[in-house]
């Protein structure tokens, strides 16, 4: 074997040495990687929290999107967390919650004889499919003092679901995009 075939095959083993140890770096950056992900979470959320906008992060869907693709038997599972705190029932009992029947397009705050925190019933308005999508989604971010103890539903399709179900609870189910719009009664 002349000199210049050894060098090149010491040359060849070198590169696949080289290209190992470039593999190992890239995939320890793929392992560090969700950790990563989950500090960029924290920071939407952290904005979340000071904006009152958690919903609106830029890689979430637009919420009418989110609603054409939602599932109100999904959402119905996913309401069995709320339940220790509320019902869902037509002429619901108030728990530690205000019952939720009729929820959808119903004035902020407004069971009667229910001790809402100051921080809810300083807001105005309905509660449109916006603003449980907010509230739900970070709801000390949405009313910072509220006295709802829920962490909040992060997974904005199974929000989107829970606000299916939540539409469907009433006499007058409001039109969801792209779904039931011709029983829309306006
Ligand atoms: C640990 C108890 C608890 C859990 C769990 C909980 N809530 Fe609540 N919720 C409350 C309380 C208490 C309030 C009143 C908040 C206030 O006055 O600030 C409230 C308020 C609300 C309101 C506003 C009602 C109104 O009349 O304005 C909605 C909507 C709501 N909750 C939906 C949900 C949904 C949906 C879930 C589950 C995904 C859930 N909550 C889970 C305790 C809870």
């Amino acid at each position: 074997m002349s000199s210049f075939e050894w060098n090149k095959m010491a040359g060849a083993f070198l590169g696949a040495l080289v290209l190992a140890l470039g593999l190992s770096a890239v995939s320890g950056e793929l392992f560090s990687h969700p950790k990563v992900a989950a500090a960029g979470h924290a920071t939407i959320a952290g904005h979340g929290t000071q904006g009152g906008n958690g919903a609106g992060a830029a890689s979430v869907k637009p919420l009418a999107d989110r609603l054409v693709a939602a599932d109100a038997g999904k959402g119905a599972q996913g309401t069995k967390s709320c339940q220790a705190c509320h019902t869902f029932v037509k002429d619901g009992a108030v728990k530690s919650g205000p019952p939720l029947y009729g929820i959808v397009e119903r004035p902020i705050a407004s069971v009667p004889g229910f001790a809402y925190s100051k921080a809810l019933e300083a807001k105005s308005g309905n509660w449109t499919f916006e603003a449980l999508d907010r509230f739900l989604a970070d709801p000390k971010g949405y009313a910072n003092g509220t006295k709802m103890t829920f962490a909040g539903e992060r997974d904005a399709a199974k929000r989107a679901d829970i606000i299916a179900y939540l539409d469907s609870l009433s006499d007058d189910p409001r039109a969801l995009p792209g779904k039931n719009a011709m029983t829309r009664s306006e």
